[in-house]
């Protein structure tokens, strides 16, 4: 089945911080989006376009907004929905006292169905259609968030967590049941639909070095699977990383030794990371999700963007709920882009607006599958609505370029201006539009 959307469009071709700007993305002010039983088929401008299509089609017209591809978040805990702004803490003392008394409760199959059902409705409401998503060491945690984003068609990427030391009892795995366990999950759910697999050890501190090896072994055993941590957020974890593994060169070597570096492995955080490690990831094409409303609110610092990009490592967004503090990519580019004021760095925000989409994409290694809207791709898409609120209506009053409506909806933003959610062109959030003839 045929359907067109109408109005400005705005997707990315590559990322700006290696080609130029003008070859970076596609903008058209008056554009047309055909997608074809949920794939995009087109894109271009509506008076090319318009004329080219069947008399009798309804076209979607949005007026006042952006139509864009869906936001990617690349480290998010679906678990740790209901304890976000939990006071006080920073990360390890935040995990102990919070986090895993929390975690607990997902042992209940029905319990991490009903939490996951509100947190994918909160991600969509805020345009974030794909994320990377950490469960629980429990399977059951797992289970029950895939066959939420299976029933609402999405691609979605999770994984059980694996947990073997160093955490409450009630909590924790052993190498082999957290192998055997990850087996199943990857046989059951990955490529199931548009469901994907991420082995997810928790940090190196909760895994002993045979749970390592035993997640590098099951990689190997299957390297369309992805792999999913947290490294070097903060700066007491590191010196504990440090104790606890004395023959590593570093943090990122605990994670090196034990071969999970690679194409599809994304580490949350990367805030104090030495060029050594930058250099490594960047060589073994893995990725680094900045989460820069997690930083903030856990004290753990400031993401050094430029150095990531110095050594070619792929960078995405995470908004890293429970220690974040917002569902909304676009709050999260705000944190952003003030986290690189403290540093004394702009965030330019097509640059911004790259890594919430197809930045995202490409640390995923799904770029042609989502992330912009090359013929082909799935269409996965958001309408921002640059007159959701009395004050962003009038302050765009004020503006001339597009880079200045992009940094508007990057500071002001949030789930208010996402007009509509679109899952492989069906609208799943938003207003009704009334269909318009040719
Ligand atoms: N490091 C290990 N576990 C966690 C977690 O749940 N959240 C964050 N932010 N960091 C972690
Ligand atoms: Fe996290």
């Amino acid at each position: 089945m045929l359907k067109v959307f109408r109005g400005e469009l705005l997707h990315f071709l590559a990322d700006p911080a290696k080609v130029s700007l003008q070859d970076s993305y596609q903008y058209l002010e008056d554009g047309l989006l055909i997608i074809r039983d949920g794939i995009v088929e087109q894109v271009g401008d509506a008076v090319d376009l318009l004329p080219t299509l069947d008399k009798d089609i309804a076209v979607t017209h949005y007026e006042n907004g952006l139509i864009m591809p869906g936001f990617i978040d690349t480290h998010v805990h679906y678990p740790q929905t209901e304890m976000i702004a939990s006071y006080g803490e920073q990360l390890l003392e935040w995990l102990e006292n919070y986090t895993f008394p929390f975690e607990r409760q997902f042992s209940d199959l029905e319990h991490g169905k009903n939490v996951a059902e509100f947190f994918l409705t909160q991600l969509l409401a805020a345009g974030t259609t794909t994320a990377l998503v950490f469960g629980t060491v429990h399977k059951e945690s797992v289970e029950a968030f895939f066959t939420i984003a299976q029933q609402k068609k999405l691609r979605m990427i999770c994984g059980k967590v694996l947990m073997d030391q160093n955490c409450p009892d009630y909590l924790s795995d052993t190498a082999q049941s957290g192998y055997d366990d990850s087996k199943a999950l990857i046989e059951k759910w990955h490529n199931t639909d548009r469901l994907q697999y991420a082995i997810t050890p928790r940090f190196a501190p909760t895994c002993s070095t045979e749970q390592l090896n035993k997640a590098g072994q099951l990689l190997s055993e299957n390297p369309s699977v992805y792999l999913h941590t947290h490294l070097s957020e903060n700066e007491a974890e590191i010196a504990w990383v440090k104790e606890l593994f004395p023959d590593s060169e570093g943090y990122l070597d605990v994670y090196d030794k034990s071969k999970l570096l690679g194409r599809r492995s994304i580490f949350a955080h990367g805030v104090h990371l030495h060029d050594s490690e930058c250099q490594r990831l960047g060589e073994t094409n893995s990725a680094v999700a900045f989460c820069p409303s997690s930083n903030l609110f856990l004290g753990s610092g400031l993401f050094n963007l430029q150095q990531a990009q110095k050594f070619n490592v792929n960078v995405s967004y995470g908004t890293d709920i429970g220690a974040g503090t917002t569902f909304s990519m676009l709050s999260t580019l705000n944190e952003a882009y003030k986290t690189q004021q403290l540093r004394s760095a702009k965030l330019d925000p097509f640059q911004s607006f790259y890594l919430a989409t197809l930045g995202g994409a490409v640390a995923l290694d799904l770029e042609g599958t989502i992330g912009n809207f090359t013929k082909g791709a799935e269409a996965d898409f958001i309408v921002l609505d640059y007159h959701a609120t009395p004050l962003i209506a009038r302050r765009m009053q004020h503006c001339t370029t597009l880079s200045e409506k992009l940094f508007i909806l990057s500071m002001i933003g949030d789930e208010r201006h996402i007009k509509s959610t679109y899952i492989m062109g069906e609208k799943v959030m938003g207003e009704k539009v009334m269909g318009e003839k040719v």
